[in-house]
C-alpha cells in the first residue's frame, strides 16, 4: 500500500508531487507529505486526505525543482502527522519516503538509539534514513553509496526514494517488493508506485526489478544498478495507458464510471482475441503453456477479495467446459498451510493490481515447488505479472474506485476464454457449442448496456433500503459467487454488514437471521436452478423478508413474490455472473452514496493490499 511519487528535473517540482499524489491517493490516504529541495530541505506532512496536506502548505515555501512526495496507508504507528511521510534523517538533512515494510527495524533501531539517534516518529521508514545517514557519516560515503549500503542492511520489501540538502540534484531511488516504475523526461525523471502519475509527462518508463536502485541525477542518463553494485542496462517501455481514462469523466465517483465502462471494459478484454470469424479464442500471451493448461491434472486459481471471487466463477467454468478439476484458494491460506502441490499443477494467479502481497507470495511458494504460474492481471509491467511464466493482462483500463468492478467482470471475461480455448483444444464441447457461447459471448457488452439502463430503478429500490443493518444475498452454481462479491460490495464501501451464501445453505443457518427488517437479494435468472431459488424465495417471503431478486427479462413467477425485481436479459447461465453482477454493483453504489460513505475511498481500506 502507499502511494510514492517523486520529481527531480527543470521544472517546479509541487505541482507534479501533488497531482501525482491524487492519482496514487486509491493506495492509501491515512496522511500525507511533502519535501521539497531549494537550498533548505522543506518538509511538510500531514494526517487526512491529500487536500489536507494542500491546505497546510498553502503559504507556504513549495519552491524547488526536486521533491518527494507520500500517501500513507499505516503500517507502523497510528496515522498522524509524526508518522506521515516524508521523514527526516538525524540533522534533517535526508529525507525519505517508503512504501513497504522493514522487518528488521526494531534491531536496527536499538542500534541507532545506542549510537545517539533520536526518533521522532514510530515508523520503520525513519529508522531506515537515520541509518543511511549514520552510513554516510561514518564511512564519508555520497548519498547513492551510503543508500545502498543501508539496503544491504535491511530485511524486507521497499520501494524509496531520498533526497539530500548536499546533493541538490539528485534522486536516489530503490525497490524490493514494492512496485516503482521510473519516467524518463527530456531533461527529468519522475518516479512513482505505478505509472499513473507519470503517464501526462512521458511514455518512456522503467519497471524497477527487485533488488535494484537508481540513480537520478538532472542532465544526466539515468544510472542502474543492483544493490550489490552490479551495473544494469534499462529496459525502456512505452506507456500506452490514456490520460482520460484517470479523470472522472462527468461521473461524480471513479466507481460509478467504471461500472458504466463495463460494456468498453469488457470489449477492451476481448478484443482481437475472441475471433468470431475465425470460431477461435486466441490468447498469445498463454499460447506456449496451451499444452501444459490442457494436460493439468489440477488447476488451483489463487487470488484475494474480489479477484478470488472471479476464481471461483471460474471454477465453474473450467469443470463445466474442460473437465480439469479446480481448486480455489485464498493466497493468504494457501501460503501458510504447506498445500500439496506437483509439477501438474496449474497455478493460475488472479489480481487486478498484480500488487496483492498475499497472491504474489503463494504464486513464488507454488513456482518453487514447480508449479506452472499463469496470470491474469489488470496493471500491465507490475509485480505479478513479472513473478508468472506467463499470462493474460484484462486490459480492463485504470480502475481507481478502491471498489473493484470493471476488473471483476473483465477477470470473468477472461477466465471464459481461457476456458473455451482450452475446452475447444480438448475437445471437451462440441465445436457448434464452443461457437454457440463464443457468440454469446461476444453480445455480453451489449446486454451489459441493456443492463445499465435499470440504473434508476436499482436507485429508486436503495433508497429503500439504505437504512438497513444487514443484507444477505443468495446465489446458486455461477451465482454464488456473484452473491459473495455482490455483499463484498456492500459492505466494503456502505459499511453494512452483508454475507454472501449459496441458496440452499440459507436452511442451515442464516434463515434465523431472516425478519421484515432483512433485505435478501437472490439473483433467480431462468438459467440454473430457477425452480430451487423459487423454493428459497418462498422461504424467505414465509418470514416476511423482503426480497430483492435479479431475474431473467419478462419472468413473472418471481415478480409475483418478490418485493423488487431488477430485469436482466436472457444470456446463457455459465455468463449470467457478468450481468448479474451490474445491478448488485449498482446498488451498494447508491446505498453507500445516500449514506454519504465515501465511496472511492472507504474508510481502512487501499486498492492494492501491498503488506500481508
Ligand atoms: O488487486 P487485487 O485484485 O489482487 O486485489 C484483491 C483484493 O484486495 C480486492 O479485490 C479487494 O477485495 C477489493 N477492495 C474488492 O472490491
Amino acid at each position: 500500500m502507499c502511494g510514492i511519487v517523486a520529481y527531480v528535473g527543470d521544472k517546479q517540482a509541487y505541482p507534479i508531487l501533488i497531482k501525482g499524489l491524487h492519482r496514487l491517493e486509491y493506495r492509501g490516504y491515512d496522511s500525507s507529505g511533502v519535501a521539497i529541495l531549494n537550498g533548505k530541505l522543506n518538509l511538510y506532512k500531514r494526517k487526512g486526505k491529500v487536500n489536507q496536506l494542500e491546505d497546510f502548505v498553502e503559504n507556504k515555501d513549495i519552491n524547488g525543482t526536486i521533491g518527494i512526495a507520500h500517501t500513507r496507508w499505516a503500517t507502523h504507528g497510528q496515522p498522524n502527522d509524526e508518522n506521515a511521510h516524508p521523514h527526516f534523517s538525524q540533522n534533517q538533512d535526508l529525507a525519505i519516503i517508503h512504501n513497504g515494510i522493514i522487518e528488521n527495524y526494531v534491531s536496527l533501531k536499538e542500534e541507532l538509539i545506542s549510537r545517539g539517534h533520536k526518533f521522532l516518529s514510530e515508523t520503520d521508514t525513519e529508522v531506515l534514513i537515520h541509518l543511511i545517514e549514520d552510513i554516510q557519516d561514518n564511512e564519508k560515503l555520497d548519498l547513492a553509496e551510503s543508500v545502498r549500503v543501508a539496503l544491504n542492511q535491511v530485511v524486507g520489501a521497499y520501494a524509496i526514494a531520498v533526497i539530500s540538502k548536499d546533493e541538490s540534484n539528485k534522486l536516489i531511488v530503490a525497490k524490493n517488493g514494492s512496485p516503482m516504475v521510473i519516467g524518463i523526461g527530456d531533461n527529468d525523471f519522475y518516479v512513482a508506485s505505478d505509472a499513473t502519475p507519470i503517464v501526462e509527462y512521458t511514455r518512456k518508463v522503467i519497471y524497477m526489478e527487485d533488488g535494484e536502485m537508481a540513480i537520478l541525477e538532472k542532465g544526466k542518463d539515468i544510472i542502474l544498478k543492483s544493490v550489490k553494485n552490479i551495473i544494469h542496462t534499462p529496459y525502456f517501455q512505452e506507456l500506452t495507458m490514456s490520460l482520460d481514462a484517470l479523470e472522472k469523466g462527468g461521473y461524480e465517483h471513479f466507481m460509478l464510471k467504471e461500472i458504466f465502462e463495463q460494456p468498453i471494459s469488457i470489449r477492451e478484454t476481448m478484443r482481437g482475441r475472441l475471433r468470431l470469424g475465425q470460431g477461435i479464442v486466441n490468447l498469445g500471451g498463454i499460447t506456449e503453456y496451451k499444452n501444459k493448461l490442457m494436460n493439468a491434472k489440477r488447476i488451483l486459481m489463487i487470488a484475494c477479495g474480489t479477484s478470488w471471487h472471479a476464481g471461483l466463477v471460474g471454477e465453474y467454468l473450467f469443470e463445466e467446459l474442460t473437465r480439469i478439476p479446480v481448486e480455489v484458494e485464498y493466497a493468504s491460506e494457501f501460503r501458510y498451510r504447506n498445500p500439496i502441490i506437483t509439477e501438474d499443477d496449474v497455478v493460475i494467479a488472479i489480481s487486478q493490481s498484480g500488487e496483492t502481497a498475499d497472491t504474489l507470495a503463494a504464486i513464488k511458494m507454488a513456482k518453487e515447488k514447480g508449479a506452472t504460474i499463469l496470470g491474469i492481471c489488470n496493471v500491465v509491467g507490475s509485480s505479478i505479472p513479472r513473478e508468472t511464466h506467463a499470462g493474460s493482462y484484462t486490459h480492463a483500463g485504470p480502475e481507481i474506485g478502491v471498489a473493484s468492478t470493471k476488473a471483476f467482470t473483465s477477470q470473468v471475461t477472461l477466465l471464459t476464454m481461457m476456458a473455451l480455448m482450452i475446452a475447444h483444444e480438448k475437445g471437451s464441447i462440441t465445436n457448434s457449442r464452443h461457437q454457440q457461447l463464443l457468440n454469446a459471448l461476444d453480445a455480453i457488452p451489449n446486454q451489459i448496456e441493456e443492463v445499465l439502463k435499470t440504473n434508476d430503478f436499482v436507485k429508486e429500490v436503495a433508497l429503500l433500503y439504505k437504512d438497513s443493518k444487514n443484507a444477505l444475498y443468495l446465489g446458486r452454481g455461477y451465482n454464488f459467487p456473484v452473491a459473495l462479491e455482490g455483499a463484498l460490495k456492500l459492505k466494503e464501501i456502505s459499511y453494512i454488514h452483508a454475507e454472501g451464501y449459496p441458496a440452499a445453505e440459507m436452511k442451515h443457518g442464516p434463515i434465523a437471521l431472516i425478519d421484515e427488517q432483512m433485505p435478501v437479494i437472490v439473483i433467480a435468472p431462468k438459467k440454473g436452478h430457477y425452480d430451487k431459488l423459487v423454493s428459497n424465495i418462498q422461504e424467505v417471503k414465509a418470514r416476511k423478508g423482503k426480497v430483492i431478486a435479479i431475474v431473467t427479462k419478462g419472468d413473472t413467477e418471481v415478480r409475483n413474490m418478490a418485493d423488487h425485481v431488477i430485469e436482466i436479459p436472457e444470456v446463457e447461465e455459465l455468463l449470467v455472473p457478468l450481468v448479474a453482477t451490474i445491478p448488485l454493483q449498482l446498488f451498494s453504489y447508491y446505498i453507500a452514496v445516500m449514506r454519504d460513505c465515501n465511496v472511492d475511498q472507504p474508510r481502512n481500506l487501499a486498492k492494492s493490499v501491498t503488506v500481508e
